[in-house]
């Protein structure tokens, strides 16, 4: 099929070395919804409730600090790779209603293989040759909440939303918010970084112990290659396409959770988690994984069936009011 020759090349372009071998490795899978709640491990460590709601997959071992030894911690992934204990999340988005109420907008599974999935999202790790995958303990994010212009986001390579109308709709990504109605809902794929310095599991901000390649190769400070770490997200945003309830002035009534309604604060944060060196071991064996079902083709990847992740879940820690027409965003500050 034409389109997923163009779907993996625009996934490798950005890689280190993309092109030099082209075999490489895609670990494509799916991840149900392990919780949506306002916790923030990464950026607010220990803080209940976290300024911004998210949506969460992986280990259920995900708290409001991420101290602890995260595969022996969890007892369960929503994952279907059954060693990996990583948590990956998001910010959630809303629908902005004509009388200024918000109602959430629910992830959906991918109806390329894993629609059973009860929402979450998919999970590549993609390499185009050697790579070292990442140590206990490492994590990262990727975006910028409070980026509102195409010329903030443009520091970050490869955060756009795709208006889905089929499910294999791959053209027209933009990096805000689309302009339309999307028929089978909006598709927001998030690549982090590919270079990492080698030494440090998190920094500051962190973002700067990660890296862009320069050209094909990591540059200097950053000289080692990691696995591309790339999520897509699917909202359902059908219950929403009536054009009667989009605003009069012709704009689009997405905002995400964090009251951004450009799309441009698009983010995304990383928390890895695989057991011992299963990851690595994946990474160097070239695996790849079916585009269509929930057959990774890696021996060193055991999976579960999708309706076993929809059963991996963890106790809600905050308790927000989600559903329903909300009259305003759980915002603290931003
Ligand atoms: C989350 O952390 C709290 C405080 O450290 C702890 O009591 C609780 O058991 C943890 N929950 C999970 C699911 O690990
Ligand atoms: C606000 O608008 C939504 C969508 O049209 C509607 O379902 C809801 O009942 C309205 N709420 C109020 C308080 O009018």
């Amino acid at each position: 099929m034409l389109w997923t020759t163009s779907l993996l090349a625009a996934a490798v372009a950005l890689l280190p070395g993309a092109g030099v071998n082209a075999a490489g490795t895609t670990l494509r899978f799916s991840c149900a919804q392990l919780v949506v709640e306002r916790l923030d491990p990464i950026v607010n460590p220990g803080v209940v409730a976290s300024p911004h709601l998210h949506q969460v997959v992986g280990g259920n071992s995900f708290n409001a600090s991420m101290d602890h030894d995260v595969p022996s911690a969890s007892s369960c992934t929503s994952c279907t790779p059954v060693d990996d204990f990583s948590n990956y999340w998001t910010a959630t988005l809303f629908f902005k209603a004509k009388n200024g109420t918000y109602k959430r907008v629910a992830t959906k599974g991918n109806p390329l293989g894993y629609s059973a999935s009860n929402g979450g999202q998919t999970v590549y790790y993609l390499s185009s040759g050697k790579v070292t995958a990442f140590k206990p303990g490492f994590r990262m994010t990727v975006g910028d909440p409070s980026f509102r212009t195409a010329k903030e986001i443009a520091k970050y390579k490869m955060l756009t939303f795709t208006c889905l109308q089929t499910s294999s709709t791959r053209d027209g990504a933009t990096t805000n918010f689309p302009k339309g109605q999307c028929k089978v809902g909006i598709m927001v794929s998030v690549r982090f970084p590919t270079c990492w310095d080698g030494v440090n599991l998190d920094s500051p901000d962190h973002q700067s112990h990660t890296a862009y390649p320069s050209g094909s190769a990591c540059p200097s400070t950053h000289p080692v290659s990691i696995p591309q770490v790339f999520y897509e997200t699917i909202w359902d945003t059908t219950p929403f396409n009536d054009k009667s309830l989009w605003p009069d002035d012709g704009s689009q009534p997405f905002v995400w959770s964090f009251g951004d309604k450009t799309g441009y604060g698009n983010h995304a944060d990383y928390v890895f988690g695989w057991k011992g060196d299963t990851l690595q071991k994946a990474m160097d064996s070239g695996c790849s994984s079916d585009l269509f079902s929930n057959d990774i083709k890696c021996p060193a990847v055991k999976v579960q069936t999708i309706e076993q992740t929809n059963k991996c879940k963890k106790d809600v820690m905050v308790n927000d009011k989600l559903d329903g027409w909300l009259t305003e965003l759980l915002v603290v500050s931003w």
